[in-house]
């Protein structure tokens, strides 16, 4: 698929997601000649500033993010493709205005036109609903894209709620949800590295499994986002979304092709598969905490409940973990553990695929005492990594073993890493909406955690509490359904644990 020129408009350029990823995204696509010849960016934003005020604070942001790649001649070029265009989104007469000057011909923008909402998702809908009042989705001259970010709803009643409402303005094919998870140069490398490679696709099954462990964990606290993440909690901001995302790469089958809906149809599949959980079974399959007072990285951090606009009573949670089934002929019986956290030991994302055990007969009569089964480990950020591990011979006369990691690293030294919003906003211009979220895919996710956020909902007198700096609370390891079971947290070999 080739990109097309188009008008980016993007609501929300002041904010911060614009400022850390969206602007960075795109001066790097213009960097790598990937901005198709035509391509401009109308930058939407309350504040009354001039164009000139616009460019030095676009620069502003370049120069923090990019550091010693800015290249002022690119730069000039990318700053070129600007324009500043002052509108309140809640103000109808601010998307006439924006109607009319996409329209002059004086400018000539592009007609392709892709609307980027970095808003509150409680604006979402009305935004679209007055694009779409001023005819700003009409694909008369053109194609026209909404990309929004997630959350997509606040439970399954919502999101489709706001599905109704927005299916109004737009057809599923104009719709782009981000999961930028999807976007990581890891996480795409999981179907490449189950379907592109013969060896493990015998194994990847209930057979030869044992269990499977999803983690995102991050040393940074709520960063000022507490009104947000006070009402969303870390079940619907990671689990709901980015982790289950990943799960469904992990457990599916091969799609037909990696065109769009074949790869969407078989991650849905997957989500679809997943045993509900009941609501008296919620405590068996979840757990939640919030971060105390601890330390990261040697420095002292306050508690959860001692960060702004977090009130005292909140018990919101901050690390949330599950455990799921997926009844399909390919995974019934293993365990799946997803978990998540901030203010964790160690900023990682990782998914570990723990092997069942050899049976160890054979080595009755010799000194081999202990035998890690074999994990399968891929690093997805900020180590980007494959490794499988092996247990081998000790070096020596005696018969003992140790661990060995085959290593298939991502990425070489001198290659770049990518971010993922780069992907994705490219994707759009492509009109490629394979790394997007389809509506099912979104409604199944949230069928899944529904019965979890519902209990929790309830249960409002108590949460359990985790040192900040630590690996989460304890007690989450009652999710385990074995004793040789436990969260993995590194990449390279542990001690053994299992006696053989
Ligand atoms: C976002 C969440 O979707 O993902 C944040 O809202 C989280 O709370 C972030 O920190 C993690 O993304 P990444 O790319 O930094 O791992």
């Amino acid at each position: 698929m080739n990109a097309e020129p188009c008008t980016y408009v993007i609501y929300g350029s002041t904010g911060n997601l614009s400022r850390i990823k969206l602007m960075p995204a795109l001066y790097h696509l213009d960097a790598a000649n990937q901005l198709p010849e035509g391509t401009r960016i109308i930058a939407i934003g309350r504040r009354p500033w001039d164009q000139a005020t616009w460019l030095k604070e676009l620069r502003d942001m370049i120069e923090q993010k990019v550091k010693n790649d800015f290249n002022e001649h690119v730069f000039k070029r990318f700053a070129e493709r600007f324009y500043y265009h002052r509108g309140d989104l809640h103000e109808a007469e601010a998307y006439a205005a924006l109607a009319e000057l996409i329209n002059s011909p004086e400018q000539a923008f592009s007609k392709n036109i892709a609307f980027y909402l970095s808003i509150s998702p409680a604006d979402f809908a009305q935004v679209m609903e007055l694009l779409s009042v001023n005819h700003l989705f009409e694909e008369e001259y053109g194609w026209r894209r909404v990309i929004i970010e997630k959350p997509f709803g606040y439970d399954l009643d919502s999101a489709q709620a706001l599905q109704k409402r927005i299916s109004q303005y737009l057809t599923e094919e104009q719709i782009y949800r981000i999961d930028h998870y999807l976007g990581k140069g890891m996480v795409q490398n999981v179907l490449v590295f189950r379907f592109a490679n013969v060896m493990l696709e015998p194994l990847w099954n209930r057979n030869y499994i044992d269990h499977v462990q999803i983690t995102h964990s991050e040393e940074i606290g709520i960063e000022g986002r507490g009104e947000y993440y006070n009402s969303a909690g870390a079940m619907r901001d990671m689990l709901q979304s980015h982790l289950l995302q990943m799960l469904t790469l992990v457990a599916m089958e091969p799609p037909v092709s990696m065109e769009a809906e074949s790869l969407r149809d078989e991650k849905v599949k997957v989500l679809k598969s997943i045993r509900p959980i009941p609501k008296e079974a919620v405590h068996g399959h979840s757990f939640r905490a919030q971060y105390a007072k601890g330390s990261v990285g040697g420095k002292k951090v306050n508690g959860y409940l001692q960060e702004d606009n977090i009130p005292a009573n909140s018990t919101t949670e901050t690390y949330a973990a599950m455990k799921l089934y997926i009844d399909n002929w390919r995974w019934r019986g293993v365990p799946f553990y997803l978990r998540t956290g901030k203010r964790m030991a160690k900023a990682q994302s990782s998914i570990s695929i723990c092997f069942r055990h050899p049976p160890l007969q054979f080595f009755r009569d010799t000194h081999v005492q202990c035998m890690n089964p074999n994990w399968v480990l891929l690093g997805i950020q900020p180590e980007e990594c494959i490794r499988i591990e092996m247990t081998v011979k000790e070096p020596g006369l005696e018969m003992s073993t140790r661990t060995s990691s085959l290593d298939a690293s991502f990425r070489n030294q001198n290659e770049k890493s990518i971010d993922a919003y780069e992907d994705l906003l490219l994707d759009v211009l492509k009109g490629d909406r394979s790394l997007f979220l389809r509506f099912d895919e979104v409604e199944y996710a949230w069928r899944i955690v529904d019965p979890i956020l519902q209990t929790w909902a309830i249960e409002r007198d108590y949460i359990a509490t985790y040192p900040a700096g630590s690996w989460g609370p304890e007690d989450s390891r009652r999710l385990f359904e074995k004793e040789s079971q436990s969260w993995r947290s590194s990449l390279t070999p542990e001690p053994c644990k299992y006696e053989g």
